[in-house]
């Protein structure tokens, strides 16, 4: 016997009337596929945000909350405060609400996969936006309906192409990690890193290695702009002869900034940065000269979270991954875009 159901399966048993089909982990049968949603005049669409204490989390929050509010659909939206614990309960909260679908960032990538799979078998379908779970542990497509996000490895190896071009192949690099276990701080690494030995996903990149482009210290700063300051001050200690910062993000990148100011060093001459996101702050920052370039992380997740999950209803295929496309911003362009960000 075909143990497995595919989502084209469940729908037609859904449509003939065999109702939603939920099947525990304990049972003998495995959905290859996520839960379906049923057509209905409106949704409650739960919302487990990570945190509220950046510019990047309040615009992820407020595209997600004046779409609902658009299209008539109620956000339950929860607020984390950058605690994992504090999201994995928030997410069962949810589930136990009985939500029609849930849509959230997983704060890690590991932590937060049992929930994905817990709401499966709850019959609630998942859609992860910004960050994806570990796909050991909650496949997309089977466990949950899909990853939208960006390219988190090829942002990095943007960064550390600017940085290498920017540096004529020589610098001092300190570089400040977003959150310990978060996708984007994993790939954010691996992708500047790996471009950085000359390789790019398993293949050799034409540009070659950089070996004078040396990674000195690299440190979390959990995505925080105060973080990443304490971390810069604490590393100028043991490392004054730095001379280049790759931040895995904005926020970081501007407290980095700070802590070389307070040290007497000039960033933007001294010591030259990158970052990660396109926030208004830092396309300020870039203007002013005090930050080198950005590569765009958008937060504007609600049109398309929206958009993907009304496809869902109507059974079109969903990819595995809706892929975000990112911009570039340096000095040649940020003015333009001055104030029009978040
Ligand atoms: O997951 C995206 C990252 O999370 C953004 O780069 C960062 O600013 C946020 O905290």
């Amino acid at each position: 016997m075909d143990r497995t159901l595919n989502r084209r399966t469940i729908l037609r048993m859904s449509a003939a009337g065999a109702g939603l089909l939920v099947v525990g982990r304990s049972a003998s049968l495995t959905l290859a596929a996520p839960p379906p949603l049923e057509k209905k005049d409106t949704y409650t669409v739960g919302f487990a945000q990570t945190g509220s204490n950046n510019p990047w989390r309040l615009g992820e929050s407020k595209s997600m909350q004046d779409e609902a509010k658009k299209r008539g659909y109620t956000l339950i939206e929860t607020n984390a405060n950058e605690d994992t614990a504090k999201q994995i309960a928030d997410v069962k909260s949810l589930i136990a609400q009985k939500v029609d679908i849930l849509i959230f960032p997983p704060r890690e990538s590991q932590a937060l996969a049992p929930v994905v799979l817990e709401a499966k078998n709850a019959g609630i379908p998942v859609i992860l936006i910004d960050r994806d779970v570990d796909h050991d542990i909650a496949k997309p497509g089977e466990d949950y309906v899909t990853f939208i996000g960006s390219d988190f490895v090829d942002q990095g190896r943007r960064a550390a192409e600017w940085l290498a071009k920017t540096m004529d192949g020589k610098a001092k690099i300190i570089q400040l990690e977003g959150t310990t276990g978060a996708d984007p701080a994993i790939d954010r690494k691996k992708g500047f890193e790996d471009y950085l030995k000359g390789e790019f996903r398993g293949t050799p990149t034409p540009s070659g290695a950089f070996p004078e482009m040396e990674i000195i210290a690299s440190q979390t700063g959990d995505f925080l702009r105060d973080t990443g300051r304490q971390v810069m001050q604490t590393l100028l200690q043991s490392h004054p002869d730095v001379t280049a910062v790759y931040a895995h993000n904005d926020e970081m990148a501007i407290g980095a900034i700070a802590a070389l100011q307070e040290a007497g060093k000039k960033p933007g001459e001294d010591v030259i940065i990158v970052s990660i996101d396109g926030e208004n702050a830092a396309l300020d920052a870039i203007v002013e000269g005090t930050l080198g370039a950005t590569v765009e992380s958008s937060p504007f997740f609600g049109p398309i979270a929206f958009d993907t999950m009304e496809q869902y209803i109507d059974g079109d295929d969903i990819p595995d991954w809706v892929k975000v496309d990112d911009r570039f911003f340096d000095k040649s362009n940020a003015a333009e875009f001055q104030g029009k960000q978040f």
